[in-house]
């Protein structure tokens, strides 16, 4: 990073006394979690007359919620009420359902007779609160760097780099929100190239083959390789497409009542309070609830065109069951070569393929990347290395603080399975939102030299 500029003149006492910054809070990131929050200061900014001053950056170009993975026959994996605000003000304009009054749907919907909407169709949502919510967000704008600010052997602000179409800046924020989402995780030693992806990507990426794809194979037995199994099974109708997974077979996702209360905003303090060993047990009971598994219904639809296609003999799913991928080879001038390691027969074989997607999951965050040399150090982490949030959200430091730091999405080790869903993030947001707000009415703090300034902020 190269001279980040800033535009304002600070270090000047800011409101009663304290240290005067860009904004009040920065949010990296302006998929669902960040909106919700925004949703949150906008109705207190509406109440109050000391308003916040918030910014979202958000490095995509527009509003896109896992676009690469938006099929047209995609279900939400949750109820439609597990929106951006209802389960913490159900009155509130910004609901799903307010979205389908205002767009004429809500009958339609209705009829349908399903509480799991399109995935296109709450994507057209998100993309509508997005667009009420724009004042907020610098599109285009990829947060590079997150910057503690000392002073009087505390930390005040952070300074955080942006980078966007006119280059590096800089923008002094009290309180940082870090809403990143989940990273792409690739089997050990892997690389992507130009016919190995990651299928976070995927609906773009195909888009753009324009080789001869005689085998396809997917990696992986969770839901974003079913429904690229599903996808390139149609798609390519001359091709063979191959699932190689560690599992025998697909298991559904347990979505039953029972199974489903893990999700519970509720949970989040009964798992927060629980000692680690406890912790580490629910989320091992319950993770068949989200990670490796699939809906029943996308599951059946495979099942369904394979029967079909063996008794008309063109049968072109393939099978590689409790199947390690050890090495993808992507040679120019060949197929890809997939080393496989079968647990149930001891051999290894090499595959060879056109096209291989890694759906192979997600990991969080992991912050210490943003904080670069010298703040690293600055986040608590407990004996595992796991990171030590409070239950409001915002990171243990390891110096005296007054800046916050939150990080939502990184937390399932210490607020649960809900922490990377949709189920709870309206109610986390008035969580982070009330913390904000708490701290803002604590001492102020000596102000800190002045620095050159930033962009232009909304209020
Ligand atoms: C295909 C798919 C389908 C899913 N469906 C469901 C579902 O049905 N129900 C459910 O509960 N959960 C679902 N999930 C889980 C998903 O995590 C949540 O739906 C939701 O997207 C979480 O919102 P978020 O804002 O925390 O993260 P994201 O939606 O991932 O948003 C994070 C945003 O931060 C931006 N960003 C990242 N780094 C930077 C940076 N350095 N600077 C600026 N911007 C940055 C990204 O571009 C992104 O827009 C799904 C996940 C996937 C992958
Ligand atoms: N329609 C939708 O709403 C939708 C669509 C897609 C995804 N999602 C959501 O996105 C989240 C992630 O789902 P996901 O399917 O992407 O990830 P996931 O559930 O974490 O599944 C990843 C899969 O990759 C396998 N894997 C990982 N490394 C491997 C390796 N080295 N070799 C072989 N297999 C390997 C895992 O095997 P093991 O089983 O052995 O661990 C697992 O089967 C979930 O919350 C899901 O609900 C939702």
């Amino acid at each position: 990073m190269s001279n980040p500029t800033r535009t304002q003149d600070l270090g000047r006492p800011g409101r009663d006394g304290h240290l005067d910054v860009d904004v009040d809070l920065l949010g990296l990131g302006f998929g669902p979690s960040n909106m919700a929050l925004a949703i949150a200061v906008e109705e207190h900014n509406a109440t109050t007359h000391d308003p916040l001053r918030a910014v979202f950056h958000e490095r995509q170009a527009t509003s896109r919620w896992h676009h690469g993975m938006l099929f047209e026959d995609a279900h939400m994996q949750v109820a439609f009420a597990k929106d951006l605000v209802t389960l913490r003000d159900p009155t509130s304009d910004y609901s799903f359902l307010a979205f389908l009054h205002e767009q004429e749907r809500l009958v339609d919907f209705l009829n349908r007779g399903s509480l799991t909407p399109l995935r296109v169709e709450f994507a057209a949502y998100l993309r509508w609160a997005a667009a009420r919510l724009a004042r907020f967000a610098r599109y285009g704008s990829s947060v590079e760097a997150v910057t503690p600010v000392r002073d009087g052997g505390r930390v005040v602000a952070f300074d955080v780099t942006v980078v966007d179409e006119h280059g590096p800046s800089t923008t002094r924020a009290r309180d940082v929100v870090v809403a990143a989402g989940l990273q792409p995780r690739l089997p050990a030693g892997v690389v992507e190239s130009g016919r190995v992806w990651h299928n976070q990507p995927y609906l773009d990426r195909i888009a753009l083959v324009d080789h001869d794809v005689r085998r396809a194979v997917v990696v992986g037995a969770g839901q974003s390789a079913a429904e690229i199994l599903l996808d390139l099974y149609d798609r390519l109708p001359g091709a063979e497409v191959h699932s190689v997974s560690r599992r025998y077979g697909f298991s559904p996702s347990d979505s039953t009542p029972y199974a489903n209360s893990v999700f519970d905003p509720g949970a989040v303090d009964v798992f927060y309070d629980a000692p680690p060993a406890g912790r580490a047990q629910l989320l091992a009971h319950h993770r068949g609830t989200n990670y490796s598994v699939v809906a029943e219904d996308t599951l059946r639809a495979l099942h369904e065109r394979e029967y079909r296609d063996r008794w008309l003999g063109r049968d072109r799913l393939r099978w590689h069951r409790c199947t390690e991928v050890i090495e993808v080879q992507d040679a120019p001038d060949g197929p890809v070569a997939l080393t496989l390691a079968g647990n149930l027969t001891g051999t290894t074989t090499v595959l060879d393929a056109d096209l291989v997607v890694l759906a192979t999951g997600y990991r969080p965050l992991d912050p210490a990347t943003l904080l670069g040399p010298g703040g690293a150090d600055l986040l608590a982490r407990d004996a595992d290395g796991a990171l030590d949030l409070r239950r409001d959200h915002r990171a243990r430091l390891t110096e005296p603080a007054d800046a916050g730091l939150y990080l939502v999405g990184q937390s399932e080790h210490s607020h649960g399975l809900s922490s990377t869903l949709l189920s709870t993030l309206g109610v986390r947001a008035g969580e982070v939102l009330a913390s904000v707000l708490a701290r803002r009415a604590a001492p102020p703090v000596p102000a800190v030299p002045a620095v050159p300034a930033g962009p232009a902020v909304v209020r």
